[in-house]
């Protein structure tokens, strides 16, 4: 395994943590913390021993409080154009990463790191986790995907709410409005992390796979559309190994062992 600056990446049970590792700086996204997600990402994507990813940030106090505000600070125009788009290539790699990404909000997730948390396929918090769009209050607004992810997950008059006044909303609140799904003590999120991450990954992965192609597709294109697209990955589950496999174990009430093919 790679070893990294601002990442810490463990692999046990095919599943990777991967934790952001800036705690004096509570995690915040520089240039370095941003590549190295990139490669990471594109590495895990392609190790056939990793079946589900965990992202966390270290420590007890942020996942991520954010883009980090000295580099912000010092983008012009044309610079910033360039910054929001290679963010976006980051975190449109890890919403379309073939295995699912469980993002374990451990505190901070404010700015970039809201939009983050917001690339990944499921998101878990603990009670002390605070979420958050701020940019206003730097004279800005989210640019790593905020205005759009945020915006289709919840009510999108509470994202205009957050997006407009930056208020913080705390664990409670981010579960009522959806955009956590579960909120749990903060020495129990990397467990609940794992559980859950254990039960996807005891399923097929060829289907989880088709799965996530498909509940995403939803937002690029028109619903016949996605219905078709559902259709034809529906179909090629059909055609694998996996199918066979699970209907048989049903039909002869015993559990499936899937061989991900
Ligand atoms: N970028 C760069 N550095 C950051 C940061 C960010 N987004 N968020 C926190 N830090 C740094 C602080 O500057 C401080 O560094 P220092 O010790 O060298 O001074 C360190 O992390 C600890 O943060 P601090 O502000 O002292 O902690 P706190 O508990 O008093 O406050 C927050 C926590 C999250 C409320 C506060 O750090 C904050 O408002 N951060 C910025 C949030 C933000 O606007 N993010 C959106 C950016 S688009």
């Amino acid at each position: 395994l790679m070893t990294y600056q601002s990442l810490k990446l463990e692999v046990i049970n095919k599943k990777a943590v991967v934790i952001i590792n800036r705690p004096d700086k509570l995690n915040a996204l520089n240039s370095v913390v941003m590549s190295e997600l990139e490669h990471c990402f594109n590495e895990l994507k392609k190790n056939d021993d990793v079946f589900v990813i965990i992202l966390t940030g270290s420590g007890d106090k942020a996942f991520v409080a954010g883009a980090d505000i000295s580099e912000l600070s010092k983008l012009n125009m044309i610079a910033a154009n360039e910054y929001a788009e290679k963010g976006q290539v980051v975190l449109n790699l890890i919403e379309n990463m073939n295995k699912p990404v469980i993002a374990a909000i451990n505190g901070f997730a404010l700015g970039g790191g809201c939009e983050l948390a917001l690339s990944c396929h499921i998101r878990l918090a603990s009670e002390n986790a605070k979420l958050g769009q701020p940019e206003v209050n730097l004279g800005l607004i989210p640019g790593y995907g905020g205005t759009q992810r945020l915006t289709r997950l919840i009510n999108s008059g509470r994202a205009m709410e957050m997006i407009l006044t930056g208020d913080i909303i705390d664990a409670c609140e981010a579960f009522r409005l959806g955009l956590v799904n579960r909120v749990y003590p903060f020495a129990d999120l990397l467990i609940k992390a794992n559980e859950l991450a254990d039960k996807i990954a005891s399923k097929s992965q060829y289907a989880v796979k088709q799965a996530i192609k498909a509940v995403n597709i939803c937002d690029e294109i028109s619903g016949s559309e996605g219905l078709k697209f559902e259709a034809s990955l529906f179909s090629l589950c059909c055609g694998t190994d996996d199918f066979k496999e699970g209907t048989s174990a049903f039909l002869e009430k015993r559990k499936p062992s899937f061989r991900n093919k």
